[in-house]
């Protein structure tokens, strides 16, 4: 299974976004979280950053939306260039419809649920995403800590994806550094997502190095 490294950039310094980008050409991709402060009680950045972060990054954009009415918004991200494009289940209201959006406009699509969210209920979704985010945090903030409590629905998605032998990685997303990223990996996640582990270190491009090595790749 391909490894993956995501650092997110809530914990870089947004007056620098290029040359933060840049300290981190190594990873797989740059984690772009938009918070619109009703979905979750922060706000970060929309659309327009978002298209000239893509412009600008050396590697593919992650984006991440903690935004209600996904199904309105979400499509627009698409159209930047980014990558991949993840809404929260909790906040649409077609996730299936919005996934092939995604889709239509060349994004992976991906879908996130909350530390309380259960995934059963979106098991029969699962062949129209690509990338499942489980977040191992209560989404708004970075710097807390990893819920570990979230490791059974993780792996219990990693075995159906397997008996479906589905093409769709497991993404988890805060709390993610040294001493919980290879939890995470032994409970079947292949995408690991992490702000202040990567941003807070001296030099990030060997903190990234050192997440891949602690994952098992
Ligand atoms: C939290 C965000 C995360 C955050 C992770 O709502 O979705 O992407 O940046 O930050 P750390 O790695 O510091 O927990
Ligand atoms: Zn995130």
């Amino acid at each position: 299974m391909t490894l993956r490294i995501n650092p997110s950039i809530l914990a870089s310094d947004f007056a620098n976004l290029e040359a933060e980008l840049g300290r981190i050409a190594n990873a797989d991709m740059a984690h772009v979280d938009v918070m619109d402060n009703h979905f979750v009680p922060n706000l970060t950045l929309g659309l327009p950053i978002v298209a000239r972060l893509q412009e600008v990054s050396p590697i593919p954009l992650d984006v991440h939306l903690m935004i209600d009415d996904p199904d309105r918004w979400a499509p627009s991200y698409a159209e930047t260039g980014a990558a991949s494009v993840t809404f929260h289940a909790e906040a649409a209201a077609d996730p299936r419809a919005l996934a092939r959006a995604l889709r239509d406009r060349g994004a992976r699509a991906g879908m996130a649920i909350k530390p309380g969210t259960a995934a059963e209920p979106f098991y029969e979704l699962l062949p129209e995403l690509d990338m499942l985010l489980v977040m191992t945090v209560e989404p708004g903030f970075g710097g807390q800590s990893f819920i570990e409590s979230t490791m059974p629905k993780l792996r219990a998605l990693r075995d159906e994806v397997g008996r479906r032998d589905l093409d769709i990685w497991l993404q988890v997303d805060g709390g993610i550094n040294d001493d919980t990223i290879g939890i995470a990996a032994e409970a079947g996640a292949d995408v690991f997502v992490a702000g202040s582990s990567v941003f807070g270190a001296e030099v990030a491009a060997e903190q990234v190095e050192r997440l891949r090595t602690l994952a098992g790749e």
